[in-house]
């Protein structure tokens, strides 16, 4: 996605109605099901809260439950007992069909309908909400652009056929957010990508999230996906029981059982380097530093020890940098912006980032 197209689009949707303004959690009270025939529970006594424009994703093993928790929610699948509620709203009040026009719904796959356009997707819910043509127009090209399919007109027309994996989903996503619902619920939406297109479109969706605040709850596989994207993290293990539910830093420093600890990894320690960027090291290591004032000298061409050094940005996070000092054989990277010599940081600091970087997810530098 442009930078032009990200600022229309985020502009215009934040236009729109968020989460934020309205009360659109998604509580889970002590729900459990049980399907017809099955001795085992397929998910146990969950109580979560998903904060308004929060983004939590559900991870677990395979069969965990956590595409049944996602279709408890817009009930595809019907609760065996607890209550489910959408801001101050029982689901059970509500008709399914009610219910589903406040809440986007993407799958694996895209599941977009194969012999409709990709403008004949978009406007599935707003056609059955009756919105009138100009309308339906105007937001699907609103869409498009927001999910970085410009310019919209060559889009418009094709078919799920004519597009790859990645733009399928893109489509998927649009689709999901047509009719501005609330709530977001996505059952391994990038699950069919290849790891390149899978980032990219991850961070287009986190652009979006950030730009709309929809309340989504977001299942996947791959535990880093959700440590990159989610505010919360909601891990289930067998038998559909919850086993942590904290932010991805809280869960990587403190997980609650064995079961967790293996479920991260034995990459659980650079997986937290993966919260934490470079800016942030430079600065917290600046206030430390005896010699703050060497450290924020610009130097025009750097120290003999350290020409081999590779170059780095404040954005990335100390994982990245590290990959490059690793591949460098270096001690330490160079940052940089554009021209600007921001700083150094060495190889003791990415690896033993200063105190309380890693645990204080949210501060400036890592998301905002
Ligand atoms: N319609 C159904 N009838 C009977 N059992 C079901 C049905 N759907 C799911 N289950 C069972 O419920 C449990 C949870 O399934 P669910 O699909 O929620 O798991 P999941 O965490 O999404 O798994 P995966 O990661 O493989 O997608 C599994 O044991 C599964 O076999
Ligand atoms: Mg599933």
């Amino acid at each position: 996605m442009t930078d032009t197209a990200t600022a229309t689009s985020a502009t215009s949707a934040r236009t729109s109605s968020t989460s934020a303004e309205t009360n659109s959690s998604i509580v889970f009270d002590n729900v459990t099901k049980t399907y017809p025939g099955q001795s085992a529970k397929a998910l146990d006594s969950l109580s979560i809260e998903v904060k308004s424009g929060e983004l939590v994703c559900l991870v677990g093993p395979s069969g965990g439950g956590k595409t049944t928790a996602l279709q408890l929610v817009n009930r595809l699948v019907d609760l065996s007992r607890g209550e489910i509620r959408i801001g101050d709203t029982n689901i059970m009040d509500l008709s399914p069909i009610e219910l589903r026009r406040t809440i986007g719904y993407a799958i694996q796959q895209s599941g977009l309908f194969p012999h409709c356009t990709v403008a004949e997707n978009i406007a599935t819910v707003p056609s059955i909400l009756k919105w009138d043509r100009k309308r339906i127009e105007e937001r699907t090209k609103q869409l498009l652009e927001l999910v970085g399919l410009t310019p919209v007109d060559a889009w418009l027309k094709r078919y799920p056929g004519q597009l790859s994996g990645g733009q399928q989903q893109r489509v998927g996503i649009a689709r999901a957010l047509a009719a501005d619902p609330p709530v977001m619920l996505m059952d391994e939406p990038f699950g069919a990508l290849d790891p390149i297109t899978r980032m990219a479109v991850q961070d287009e969706f986190l652009e979006i999230h950030r730009a709309v605040g929809k309340t989504t709850l977001f299942v996947t596989h791959d535990i880093d996906e959700a440590i990159k994207m989610a505010d919360r993290i909601a891990i289930l293990k067998p038998g559909g029981l919850l086993a942590q539910y904290d932010t991805p830093a809280e869960v990587l420093a403190n997980p609650a059982d064995d079961f967790v600890a293996e479920f991260l990894g034995a990459e659980r320690g650079l997986k937290r380097l993966a919260l934490t960027t470079v800016a942030e090291v430079l600065g917290r290591s600046r206030a430390r530093a005896d010699d703050a004032e060497s450290r924020r000298a610009p130097m025009s061409s750097p120290p003999e020890d350290r020409v081999d050094w590779p170059v780095v940005a404040g954005t990335m996070t100390l994982r990245e940098a590290l990959s490059l000092v690793s591949a460098a054989h270096s001690h330490g990277a160079r940052v940089m912006d554009g021209d600007r010599h921001l700083g150094d940081v060495t190889l003791h600091e990415l690896v033993c980032p200063p105190a309380t970087a890693v645990d204080a997810r949210g501060t400036a530098g890592v998301r905002s």
